[in-house]
């Protein structure tokens, strides 16, 4: 769950020219049928079926609704941000499904934490509802984070969202005893206080 402002983040001269995909990289077994790429613009009607779905009251940082123009917007200004320290890396990672002729499956999202050294990052993940469930996500996120070595992650989970709660364990993040906060919900997506756990991994 990433809390981070569209605006804040536009780089000064604009959106940033094209870069060249980085390669895809394999999912170990029995995830084989699964793979991490860069996100590409015919995943934009995809992104707006799945953030106006389930997601839109469970990711806080979403637009919503979410439009074709907000997948523009991600696409040129943050999916493909690269990373001087660690190479091949991106700051979206699109997992993609074979025999579904690669449709996308959901994102895990290295975000840079902004002003730190460029070695501290926030973890941030989906997935399409069809696909959860299914263990996919730890073994994405572990197979994200071997590209970052050396770098600390923060990550965030609702108190009531157990499954993320599990991924974060189940890949050696560290629960931060006091670290508990509240954040409001737009009354747009579902409203209320909600409790958040934070978590850290050291790479
Ligand atoms: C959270 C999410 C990424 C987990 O990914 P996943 O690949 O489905 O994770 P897993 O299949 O490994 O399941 C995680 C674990 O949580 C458990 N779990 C899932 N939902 C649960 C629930 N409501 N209550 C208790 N346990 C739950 C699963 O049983 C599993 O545990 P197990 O391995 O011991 O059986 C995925 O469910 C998702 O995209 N959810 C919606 C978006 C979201 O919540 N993003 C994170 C915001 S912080």
């Amino acid at each position: 769950m990433i809390n981070i402002s569209k605006m804040e983040n536009m780089p000064k001269d604009g959106p940033r020219s094209p870069l060249e995909p980085i390669p895809e990289t394999a999912l170990p077994l029995p995830f084989d049928d699964y793979f991490l790429s860069s996100l590409k613009p015919s995943d934009f009607p995809r992104l707006v079926e799945l953030y106006n779905s389930d997601l839109a009251f469970i990711l806080l940082s979403p637009p919503y609704p979410y439009t074709f123009d907000d997948a523009q917007w991600f696409n040129d200004n943050r999916a493909h941000t690269r990373f001087p320290s660690y190479p091949e890396t991106q700051e979206a990672w699109v997992i993609r499904s074979k025999p579904h002729n690669g449709i996308l499956v959901g994102i895990c999202g290295t975000h840079p934490v902004p002003g730190q050294s460029g070695h501290h990052f926030k973890l941030g993940y989906f997935l399409a509802p069809e696909f959860r469930g299914k263990g996919i996500m730890p073994t994405v996120v572990t197979e994200v984070l071997k590209k970052f070595p050396g770098a600390i992650f923060d990550a965030e989970a609702e108190v009531a969202n157990l499954g993320s709660q599990k991924v974060l364990e189940k890949c050696g993040f560290q629960y931060i005893e006091g670290g508990n906060f509240e954040e409001t919900w737009p009354v747009s997506k579902g409203g209320e206080v909600r409790q958040i756990l934070k978590f850290v991994k050291q790479c």
